[in-house]
């Protein structure tokens, strides 16, 4: 186990994902939270748990790419172990995602791959799905196509709003975020040649957990 393991965490917003994995933070530790807004309501969170933060808003850059690597730099200067996008709502730059392919995660809010980018409970209400919940995967190139981990579901109630499904999933990913982190931290789960490697046990305690691993997760 690494005591030592450190994740950066970049936000845009609210940051309750953020707020879930610096509340789970037992085998992980965070060394920074950045985000592209000034006003992210996550930052003042961070700032009063005491942890380091950085914004990097647009105006202070000339352009849209300057903007964006200024938070590359300024992610890699708390020198993470392990990049966390928890409602970071910029498409992160191909080189830097080639650069730390393996080392960055993404939460999103649907049953990837149904429902990629924007607007997925409305999406999902309106297909008549009745599962619905989220996918904590590592992120690649495209826009949520990258290897999945793990996923939780929740049902579709006739009665459902957008929402009330939307609340109900982000009580899922408060769980499954922290829970992907700290056995990443626990080299329980890792990614090898593009595929995510999970380890029996904690392929089984996924399952005690009401996680859902896709067939493609290789077991060892
Ligand atoms: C979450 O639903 C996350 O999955 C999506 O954007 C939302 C961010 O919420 N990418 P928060 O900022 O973590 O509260």
């Amino acid at each position: 186990m690494q005591k030592d393991f450190k994740i950066a965490v970049i936000i845009s917003g609210r940051g309750s994902n953020m707020q879930s994995l610096i509340e789970q933070a037992s085998v992980y530790s965070i060394s920074g939270v950045i985000s592209n807004k000034t006003k992210a309501a996550g930052l003042e969170f961070a700032r009063n748990a005491g942890l380091p933060t950085t914004a990097c808003p647009r105006k202070s850059y000339s352009s849209l790419l300057e903007q964006k690597q200024a938070i590359y730099a300024a992610t890699l200067k708390y020198k993470p172990d392990l990049i966390c996008l928890a409602g970071y709502m910029q498409i992160v730059e191909e080189d830097f995602v080639k650069e730390q392919f393996g080392r960055i995660l993404n939460i999103h809010p649907s049953l990837l791959p149904k429902f990629p980018g924007l607007d997925t409970h409305k999406r999902a209400l309106n297909a008549g799905e009745t599962k619905h919940g989220c996918s904590v995967q590592y992120l690649d190139v495209g826009v949520d196509t990258g290897p999945i981990i793990a996923q939780s579901k929740v049902s579709v109630e006739s009665l459902d709003t957008e929402e009330t499904l939307a609340s109900r999933v982000l009580k899922q990913e408060h769980q499954i975020y922290p829970w992907v982190v700290s056995m990443i931290a626990g080299e329980k789960i890792s990614l090898r040649s593009g595929d995510v490697v999970m380890s029996k046990a904690t392929h089984k305690e996924a399952l005690e957990k009401g996680f859902y691993v896709p067939d493609s997760v290789v077991l060892n």
